[in-house]
């Protein structure tokens, strides 16, 4: 038996915004996803899940299945196997649960198959994997869940930035939603209103940019001020709620330096980031408005095979 983990991860700035070609930054965090596989020469793909088990029939686990599909097809074999899947990420709630589940899944059958990648070729055929199950995606998700560490994601490529040591809190409503229907509202949004939603699109990137230089000078102060805008601009595409806006609040009376939604939006998770001295603050006032809160850092390690 193989097995593998990668991190989940959080959107500083640029998501929905990736999508259109802006730069985005997107760091893994110290929550993982973790994924054994037990290769048969024959036989069905099955998944044993958090204690549900189901074939390739189901929806539930499309991600895990269509990558052993995809590595069938790119490897011209076929195989059988188990994979059991136990993740820290809450799913579908934008901490990139999927793609720490897609990559680690790539991984372990291509290793148990005996084929060696290293974790750029896992990232992108994960990337395949993503736009395969959700319609589109960026890039950001899987490169950053393989790679580990702070990324600059751009059109055409991925870069890493210096390593960040600031504590990241994250609240999670759990509210599940499926990020493509929010890209589909998006990009609805942008036909209707393509300068309008083309100026917000450049206005984030724009942000991204600056945090990119204020991340470098370790201005953390500018940093939040530039996540609290992209959460000003997140709202005007319709991808934030109450219930966020609730949180974000909270997290921002506490003491956040900056606060905003983390992913697609319309449920799912917020981030807000914070001096060492206001953690506990800000992190008991999101969980006094009824959502997880969950404490956590930046994390170098990507994906990996575990001893
Ligand atoms: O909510 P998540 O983790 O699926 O992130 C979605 C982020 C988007 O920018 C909206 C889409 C993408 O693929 O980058």
């Amino acid at each position: 038996m193989i097995t593998c983990s990668a991190p989940g991860k959080i959107y500083l700035f640029g998501e929905h915004a990736v999508v259109y070609g802006e730069p985005a930054i997107a760091c893994a965090i110290n929550l993982r996803a973790c994924v054994s596989v037990e290769v048969a020469s024959s036989g069905k793909i099955t998944i044993d899940a958090m204690d549900k088990r189901a074939n390739c029939s189901s929806e539930e686990f499309k991600y895990a299945c269509c990558a052993a599909q995809i590595i069938k097809k790119l490897f011209e074999t076929d195989f059988g196997a188990e994979i059991t899947i136990r993740s820290e990420l809450p799913p579908r709630q934008g901490l990139g649960s999927s793609a720490a589940v897609t990559v680690s899944t790539i991984k372990a059958l291509t290793q148990s198959l005996g084929i060696e990648l290293d974790n750029e070729t896992v990232a992108k055929i994960g990337h395949k994997v993503e736009n395969e199950v959700q319609g589109k995606a960026s890039p950001a998700d899987t490169f950053v869940s393989s790679t580990g560490g702070v990324v600059l994601v751009e059109e055409t490529k991925t870069s890493h930035l210096a390593q960040l040591d600031m504590p990241i809190i994250i609240g999670a409503t759990g509210v599940e939603r499926a990020t493509r229907d929010v890209i589909a509202s998006v990009s609805d949004l942008r036909k209707k209103y393509p300068s309008v939603v083309s100026d917000v699109m450049s206005s984030m990137g724009d942000i991204t940019r600056f945090g990119e230089q204020k991340l470098a000078e370790g201005d953390l102060v500018s940093v939040g001020e530039l996540m609290n805008i992209n959460q000003g601009l997140l709202e005007s595409l319709g991808v934030s709620d109450v219930t966020l806006s609730r949180l974000i609040y909270a997290a921002r009376t506490a003491g956040a330096l900056g606060a905003k939604i983390t992913g697609a939006g319309r449920g799912g998770c917020v981030l807000a980031i914070t001096t060492n001295g206001k953690v506990d603050h800000v992190t008991q006032a999101i969980a006094k408005q009824g959502a997880l809160a969950l404490t956590t850092a930046i994390s170098s390690l990507g994906l990996h095979v575990e001893a």
